[in-house]
């Protein structure tokens, strides 16, 4: 796992929207794996900006979102779908039929998470996998004691992430109890894994996640099996961290091409 420590969430976000924009400039084709929460936000403006001034184009890029809360339409104000939609999709020059979010709404759940898979393995996999992390370590809504080699699948949320997700709905008694979501197995099949983690909230989960031990306990820490996974912090999520003088090292002495910033 390769740990960046930045400066603050801004300059971690532009960090995370280079690496982006690196592997849909390499591969204009590239399948990008997103995700939602407040975590990406920022991410998600300077891909926009990049977009919008540089002329990083979309136009052939296929996406595939993490995951969607069972029973929300496409239109609900709390979808993923609509949150992807307002904050991301609709100001790039992307394939609507290429942007992928699972169905809360279908009738058959587990079959429409078996399509989900199949759709992926068609685009060719992800090249790109972008995560946030859960204060309790979840990766997508793959909530602790999942199986780490899961696929696409059902999840009843917890009570912490509906506390945590709650704002937004009002209540948690508004909030969906089921999420579909990519599994552990479906996120660690992508070539490279992007993750951000940001603020106080996010620490125990952070140190968990790096120093801890391999666990089901903490979803994040699968995160550990991947070949190329990268981790972008900033100083106060960094702050439960052991070795991060270690990290910092490693950052320095990056070769050329290694480097993003
Ligand atoms: C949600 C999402 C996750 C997200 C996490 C953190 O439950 N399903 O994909 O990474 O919570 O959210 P935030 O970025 O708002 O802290």
């Amino acid at each position: 796992m390769e740990v960046l420590i930045r400066d603050n969430a801004e300059t971690g976000c532009v960090l995370g929207a280079r690496i982006i924009a690196r592997v849909v400039r390499e591969n204009p084709a590239a399948v990008l794996g997103l995700a939602t929460g407040r975590t990406p936000l920022r991410l998600y403006q300077e891909l926009i900006r990049l977009h919008r001034d540089e002329g990083l184009d979309f136009s052939r890029v296929t996406t595939f979102n993490l995951d969607e809360y069972v029973g929300l339409p496409a239109t609900h104000p709390q979808s993923y779908r609509h949150f992807m939609q307002e904050n991301l999709f609709r100001h790039l020059n992307l394939d609507p039929a290429r942007t992928h979010v699972p169905d809360g709404t279908a009738a058959d759940l587990p079959t429409e998470c078996r399509a989900y898979e199949q759709k992926i393995a068609a685009a060719g996999g992800i090249d790109l996998q972008l995560l946030g992390l859960g204060r309790n370590g979840h990766i997508g809504f793959n909530e602790p004691t999942g199986s780490l080699r899961s696929r696409t699948w059902v999840k009843i949320l917890s009570e912490q992430t509906l506390r945590d997700n709650s704002a937004v709905f009002g209540s948690v008694e508004a909030m969906p109890r089921h999420a579909l979501t990519m599994g552990i197995g479906t996120i660690l099949d992508a070539r490279q894994i992007l993750l951000l983690a940001f603020g106080p909230t996010k620490v125990p989960a952070v140190a968990q996640m790096i120093e801890g031990p391999l666990t089901a306990m903490c979803p994040g820490s699968a995160l550990q099996l991947h070949p190329r996974a990268m981790v972008i912090l900033e100083e106060e999520s960094a702050t439960g961290l052991r070795s991060t003088a270690h990290y910092r090292w490693i950052d320095r002495h990056k070769l050329a091409w290694q480097r993003y910033d």
